[in-house]
């Protein structure tokens, strides 16, 4: 395995293996791998010749500054599941320096709506962030194929967008959600759970599933009523949203169209942790 530390090095890197004229894949995360991460590497590993990691806490799509300072960081310990993995790994695991300069900001961008609902509603600046730091390793990397997790929808969506609005050569790859076995979402703030909390948490995905099984034969608004009531009869967890929307433009569903797709978005705090979930509902 190698880990660069420069953009220089990232950049000798991608001019041999465009030398080479092997397939690049890229798979973008914060580290605090779990095995969420890991299966975007497997499937980037069995899709391309070579494959790049990047391991970076982006500072800009933390809207909170609290929660940027409790995300956990764990560079040694990521190596090593990765190169559990596959030898013959690449990683970039930049300074802030490295991929900010002198001001550590974001550009505003214009993600046509998709930006304006869910996470972008409650963590303002948040997709700005995602977006700034995303077509800075796109346009760095430039790889055949970059994947991201549908645990992240609405990020996955804004990150197809930028890709097209941008003109990048770029196949944007979504990968399925990895669970733990009771059903939670895997995510690097699973750590953060206070461990009294942590056998309320799959809550959350009991709801998505209910949505699930109530989608066939109820309204949307009656489901959300739902989701809402059982949310409120459990008080560990705060519940930000319960939102049913388009899975493509990620509107608001009003009612079901019978050629649309839809997916149940969540957002709730259970113990101070902030997770989020969704669904594929039809
Ligand atoms: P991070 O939260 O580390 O996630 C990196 C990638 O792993 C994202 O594409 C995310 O959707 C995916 N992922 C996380 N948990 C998953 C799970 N349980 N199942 C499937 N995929 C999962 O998302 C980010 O980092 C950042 O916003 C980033 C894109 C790296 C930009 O900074």
């Amino acid at each position: 395995m190698e880990l660069f530390r420069t953009k220089s090095e990232v950049m000798l890197f991608r001019r041999s293996v465009r030398d080479s004229k092997r397939s690049l894949g890229l798979v973008p995360t914060m580290g605090a791998l779990h095995q969420g991460h890991l299966e975007l590497v497997g499937r980037a590993l069995s899709e391309n010749q070579v494959v790049l990691v990047t391991i970076f806490v982006n500072p800009t799509q933390f809207n909170n500054p609290e929660d940027l300072e409790k995300y956990p960081r764990s560079l040694e310990a990521d190596l090593d599941k990765l190169r559990a993995v596959s030898d013959s790994l690449f990683v970039f695991a930049p300074e802030i320096s490295e991929m900010y300069q002198d001001q550590v900001v974001s550009r505003p961008y214009d993600f046509d709506g998709l930006d304006a609902v869910m996470e972008g509603a409650h963590r303002p600046g948040h997709f700005d962030g995602v977006g700034t730091i995303v077509e800075a390793l796109l346009s760095l990397i430039l790889p055949d194929r970059a994947y991201f997790g549908e645990k992240d929808y609405q990020q996955l969506q804004i990150i197809r967008k930028l890709a097209q609005m941008r003109r990048i050569p770029v196949e944007i790859v979504p990968c399925p959600i990895v669970r733990e076995a009771d059903g939670l979402a895997m995510s690097s703030r699973n750590a953060l759970l206070p461990p009294s909390l942590r056998d309320k948490a799959p809550f959350i995905h009991n709801c998505l599933q209910l949505t699930q099984s109530l989608f066939g034969t109820k309204s949307v608004p009656k489901i959300e009523q739902t989701i809402q009531e059982a949310f409120a009869g459990e008080p560990d967890f705060d519940l930000e949203y319960f939102q049913i929307a388009e899975a493509a433009t990620l509107k608001p569903a009003r009612r079901k169209e019978a050629e649309k797709q839809y997916r149940a978005f969540v957002a709730a705090r259970l113990g101070g942790v902030r997770l989020i979930d969704n669904i594929a509902l039809n």
